[in-house]
């Protein structure tokens, strides 16, 4: 390809990468899968290494991180960054509002109302047109500079519209609920500690010194300020559109209102709207929209006269706590539970609340006697967000963290920069033992019917169950004598052993191993890469680590699994019962053999299809793609603007050149 071919292909392919991020980070609207967008981003950093002229400053490929930062500079804001005064009162609002009135001597004003979003507050400079700089609030006067982490929110533009050249925004760092979903379960596949809530985790993501994991936990960011000094629009609204359209993600979920009484309308619209929206709010800020008139109003030394949240009364209760236990997980990882007097919230009775970790005790100082206010956030286990300090017993003592497994009374251990506590008694520790049985049965993994959580509890306890080697030990004869146990069920759970081993492919058995930090998907990409376990348990560091997705973190866990004499055994013994440990032919998905023996190259711009598109119906007809011309190419597919050079160079070769519509032929042929 020649370096002007290249340059086309490169705008097309930013152009196309950043439409897609807009449709799918600003609207909310994907319209291409995930692998197909990862494809088009593929093309994108290949053309750039062989072309590194053609990567410039705003560059969609800068989005997947990369760069470690051990320590972030503390910068000084240009503009402060104030916080707001709040209230949970209407009276409070009028108050306000009269406030207002009497500073604005008479004047007719407005308010725009927005949402309060709960994530973390940012503040971007861009200097003619490219994001410069990206900081964190800090103390409101010095922030730290987090740039690189910024670069990777997708919705947060590299270069920005025309319309400004310098100038600064500021908004609210969040992780999608869907996201910090996403992240739980995986985090929960691999038997990671959970992230106590969105607003923490984007927080903890944002300092983060390597950018590549930042990218990856999709961040999002909206946008609720425009600040500088040549600044043409004239209110706060004007503002708010002008940073739309100049590609800042600015939510739609405002309005200007002339009234106060317009204002509780908005209140009351959205009390309950709001809990349908893709990230946590906490209540609705009410700003004047004029500047001149923001700025007559001026400021206290800590917030603007012109501005106020309403917070939303959050279901919240306060009961005693009675008493901290600590639960082991099948990694050993330690969580601490707060056991309460029973308190009705939100229709509900709680009895129990995660306190998550140590530094989230000692954050709180909660102590066993204290009164404690919990709450019902987004997430469904009620967490404990506060001490009623007025209430607290004068005896009490601060926590002290339990140092010994509370199970098996191994000494807890806890990493350097890991939060929470483990016992490292992997394979004589009883929850460890039956939450590795539990994780190997479940439905995403094994999957054996018949099998559940309390015959895992029932078959330990009589000795037949210390491993997930000894599921396939088990026997009629042993079963049958147990409680619980009729000759139905025996035979169903034995059917259930005997057809999992038969079905459940590779990456799911890899998975239901309970590998630290192998999770479903890194399984699968494993899986995919080697093929067996055969091949995979011989795998370097070095080969580990090459593989896309995968890290030092997860090639040392592997190492380590695999020189387990114990797992090899394990293994052997799963093996012989016919379980699959090694990659077969998908069989799946019917395929098309019309291209079979054939192979292709792509080039150009084609109307019915995208290149990507064609590429995979010329895989999934039995057909090969490949990169370059040569003399091993059947046909080259070309569609408009294609480069002069690899024309010609196909019509030496003698190659095949064909249109789309031949394409298409060549594939509806039975
Ligand atoms: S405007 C002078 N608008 O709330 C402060 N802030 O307590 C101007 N926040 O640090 C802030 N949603 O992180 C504004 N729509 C919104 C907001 C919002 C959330 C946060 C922001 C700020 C904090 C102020």
């Amino acid at each position: 390809m020649t370096f002007e071919e290249a340059k086309v292909l490169v705008e097309e392919l930013s152009t196309k990468i950043n439409h897609h991020n807009y449709l799918y980070y600003n609207n909310d609207a994907p319209e291409i899968s995930d692998q197909a967008f990862d494809l088009l981003l593929k093309e994108l950093e290949t053309l750039e290494n062989q072309f590194p002229e053609l990567k410039f400053q705003d560059s969609p490929t800068l989005r997947v991180g990369g760069t470690v930062t051990k320590e972030f500079p503390t910068i000084t804001h240009k503009y402060p960054m104030l916080s707001l005064g709040n209230t949970y009162s209407k009276e409070e609002l009028v108050e306000f509002d009269n406030r207002v009135k009497k500073g604005l001597e008479g004047q007719q004003y407005e308010y725009v109302c927005e949402l309060k979003y709960d994530g973390v507050a940012l503040s971007v400079t861009y200097e003619n047109n490219y994001i410069k700089q990206a900081v964190t609030r800090g103390d409101g006067v010095k922030g730290d500079e987090i740039t690189n982490n910024a670069k990777t929110i997708k919705s947060l533009p590299l270069k920005a519209g025309k319309e400004l050249h310098s100038f600064e925004v500021r908004g609210e760092v969040f992780l999608p609920l869907k996201e910090f979903q996403r992240i739980n379960t995986e985090r929960e596949d691999i038997g990671e500690a959970l992230l106590a809530n969105p607003r923490n985790a984007a927080s903890g993501t944002l300092k983060m010194q390597d950018s590549a994991v930042v990218a990856k936990r999709n961040l999002n960011c909206y946008i609720y300020a425009l600040l500088g000094e040549n600044i043409p629009s004239k209110s706060h609204s004007e503002s708010l559109s002008l940073l739309k359209k100049m590609g800042f993600n600015v939510p739609d979920y405002y309005k200007v209102c002339n009234s106060i009484d317009t204002v509780f309308d908005f209140i009351e619209e959205w009390k309950e709207k709001r809990k349908n929206l893709p990230l946590d709010t906490d209540g609705i800020v009410i700003k004047i929209n004029n500047y001149k008139q923001q700025e007559q109003l001026g400021y206290t030394a800590k917030s603007p006269r012109w501005a106020i949240a309403y917070k939303y009364e959050s279901e919240s209760a306060a009961t005693l706590l009675e008493s901290i236990s600590y639960q082991v997980g099948r990694t050993g990882a330690i969580t601490p539970v707060a056991n309460l007097s029973p308190v009705l919230l939100a229709g509900t009775t709680v009895r129990r609340a995660s306190l998550h970790n140590a530094n989230e005790i000692e954050r709180l100082d909660i102590r066993v006697g204290d009164t404690v206010f919990v709450e019902k956030g987004g997430e469904i286990i009620p967490k404990v967000t506060g001490v009623d300090a007025s209430k607290r017993p004068i005896d009490s003592q601060p926590t002290q963290y339990i140092t010994q497994c509370p199970e098996c009374k191994t000494p807890l251990t806890r990493s350097e920069g890991e939060a929470s506590h483990y016992c490292p008694n992997e394979l004589g520790c009883p929850p460890q033992i039956k939450g590795k049985i539990e994780h190997y049965i479940q439905r995403k993994a094994m999957n054996i019917d018949g099998f559940g959580k309390e015959t895992i509890e029932q078959l330990y306890e009589v000795g037949l169950l210390n491993n997930i080697g000894d599921i396939y030990s088990l026997t009629y004869e042993q079963l049958i004598q147990l409680d619980r146990f009729a000759e139905k069920s025996v035979n169903n759970l034995l059917e259930g052993i005997k057809k999992s081993a038969e079905v459940t492919p590779f990456p799911k058995v890899l998975f239901a191993l309970g590998i630290r930090f192998v999770g479903a998907t890194v399984a699968e990409k494993l899986a995919e890469h080697f093929g067996s376990i055969e091949a995979l348990s011989k795998a370097t560091f070095d080969e580990l680590i090459n593989v896309p997705e995968i890290g030092e973190r997860i090639a040392n866990s592997i190492i380590t699994y695999f020189s387990n004499e114990i797992n090899l055994n394990i293994i052997h013994t799963l093996k012989q019962k016919g379980v699959q440990f090694e990659l077969l032919e998908d069989h799946s998905t019917p395929k098309g053999t019309n291209l079979e023996g054939f192979t292709f190259v792509v080039s150009g711009v084609f109307t019915t299809f995208s290149r990507d598109e064609l590429k995979a119906l010329i895989k999934s007809n039995g057909g090969k793609v490949l990169s370059s011309v040569s003399g091993n190419l059947n046909y080259l597919i070309a569609g408009e603007n294609m480069g002069p050079s690899k024309l010609e160079k196909a019509e030496k070769l003698g190659v095949k050149i064909i249109s789309e519509e031949d394409f298409k032929s060549m594939i509806n042929q039975s």
